[in-house]
């Protein structure tokens, strides 16, 4: 196949929505220790319509291309959404737009659920971005490189792999 007609080659040579978002709302990470890769949202919420909704998302991943592409989708699909209709989401509705992901690649639609998962239980407990980064496991930084670097994840047990 024409790596331009993939959609996730697509959507990783032009992921959107990446980075830290400074003025967050609520901020949610997950990892998994199987493939030690992590993904960390941010959401920020307006008004609309006498409704509270996602105004942006953002995300930042040390995780492989699967990731990436599904958070790109996840981030830019959640704006307008209420809390109500984001909790709705799951993995293979996030990454509909890439179309199936291969058995062996499911479990990194599922960690971009968790992190919107995280950051939607953030919200909704009132914890923002300062408070979730006050938790033992996102120590000693609020940064995801940060988070990398806290001493559950230096004993050895998850395995890092950079993006090129
Ligand atoms: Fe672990 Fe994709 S997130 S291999």
């Amino acid at each position: 196949m024409d790596p331009t007609e993939d959609p996730i080659q697509a959507a990783i040579a032009n992921p959107q929505n990446m980075g830290e978002m400074a003025d967050a709302d609520s901020v949610g990470t997950v990892g998994n220790p199987e493939c030690g890769d992590m993904v960390r949202m941010w959401l920020k919420f307006s008004e609309k319509d006498g409704r509270k909704v996602i105004d942006r998302a953002s995300f930042q991943s040390f995780g492989c291309q699967t990731a990436i592409a599904v958070a790109s989708m996840a981030t830019e699909m959640l704006k307008g959404k209420t809390v109500e209709e984001a909790c709705d989401l799951r993995s293979s509705d996030l990454s509909e737009p890439l179309g199936p992901l291969p058995p062996m690649k499911l479990h990194c639609g599922d960690m971009v659920e968790g992190a919107l998962r995280e950051a939607l239980k953030a919200e909704a407990g009132g914890a923002g971005p300062a408070a979730a980064a006050t938790e033992p496991s996102l120590v000693p930084g609020d940064t995801l490189l940060g988070s990398l670097q806290a001493p559950a994840l230096k004993s050895g047990k998850l395995k890092v792999v950079k993006l090129d």
